[in-house]
């Protein structure tokens, strides 16, 4: 069953359409990849699913309730989380103060000890329990994206959105994120929609992947059926 569903998608921003009638479902429980070129739209994709755009027409529809058009964090308190391409934390709170402003957002009124409990567990799983302490202002660019998804997993969300969390890894580092991006279903449970541009990554850990290209749905399909699929092959040679 699709946990989140777009219908026939549009947005444009002023002339510039940048999603055209784009439809999509994300079965609960898998994990997706969104793939396409450099301005194909998969940032917009995602605005517009969780609510930081409203779609100049379409629909979404998560977890069986059509969302379109509410704002993001009405749709963060239903279950969607995403991390963002460009991660902007609050630079002169810590880590730990980071991670748990986002728990706020979605357990309003619980205990301050109930909060910084669960902002800890997310530091952990993420693998910076160290940093706790640390303003996010003086993190490298890894570390960012670390806690950026802390935060994400700090709204308890079922799906998450993913946006470019690689960028700036090495080989063997790309092997354990491969890993920790399958550890957030088989452990979390949670269903993934996954942009990335690390091909080999995606490749490995995403049973369908859907390809974006200049705002349309170029395919979609298993990762075999992408990289061997001619229209793929000339979008990205055409780059
Ligand atoms: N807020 C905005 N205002 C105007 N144009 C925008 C806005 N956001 C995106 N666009 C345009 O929409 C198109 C799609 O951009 P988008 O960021 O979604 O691409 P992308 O697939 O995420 O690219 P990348 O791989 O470079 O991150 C581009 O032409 C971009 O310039
Ligand atoms: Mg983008």
């Amino acid at each position: 069953m699709a946990l989140v569903e777009g219908r026939n998608i549009s947005k444009s921003f002023g002339g510039i359409q940048a999603l055209s009638e784009v439809d999509f479902a994300v079965d609960a429980g898998s994990i997706v990849g969104l793939i396409g070129p450099n301005g194909a739209g998969k940032t917009t994709l995602f605005n517009t699913v969780a609510g930081a755009f409203k779609p100049t027409s379409g629909q979404v529809v998560f977890d069986g309730v059509d969302i379109t058009g509410l704002p993001a964090t009405a749709v963060c308190r239903m279950g969607m989380a995403r991390t963002f391409q460009v991660c902007r934390p609050f630079g002169a709170m810590s880590c730990l103060e980071n991670v748990m402003v986002a728990a706020i957002n979605r357990r309003p009124g619980e205990p301050r000890a109930a909060i910084e409990r669960l902002a800890r567990e997310k530091l952990n799983f993420v693998g910076i329990p160290e940093l706790e302490g640390v303003e996010a202002r003086h993190l490298n660019v890894i570390q960012k994206k670390r806690l950026e998804l802390a935060r994400a997993l700090a709204t308890e969300p079922k799906l998450l959105l993913l946006d470019e969390v690689m960028g700036g890894l090495n080989t063997q580092e790309i092997q354990q994120a491969v890993a920790f991006i399958r550890s957030l279903r088989d452990e979390l449970g949670l269903t993934v929609l996954w942009i990335e541009h690390v091909m080999g990554a995606v490749m490995q850990a995403a049973e369908r992947i859907i390809v974006l290209d200049q705002g349309r749905v170029l395919m979609a399909g298993t990762p075999q059926e992408v990289v061997t699929d001619e229209r793929v092959i000339q979008a990205y040679l055409g780059e």
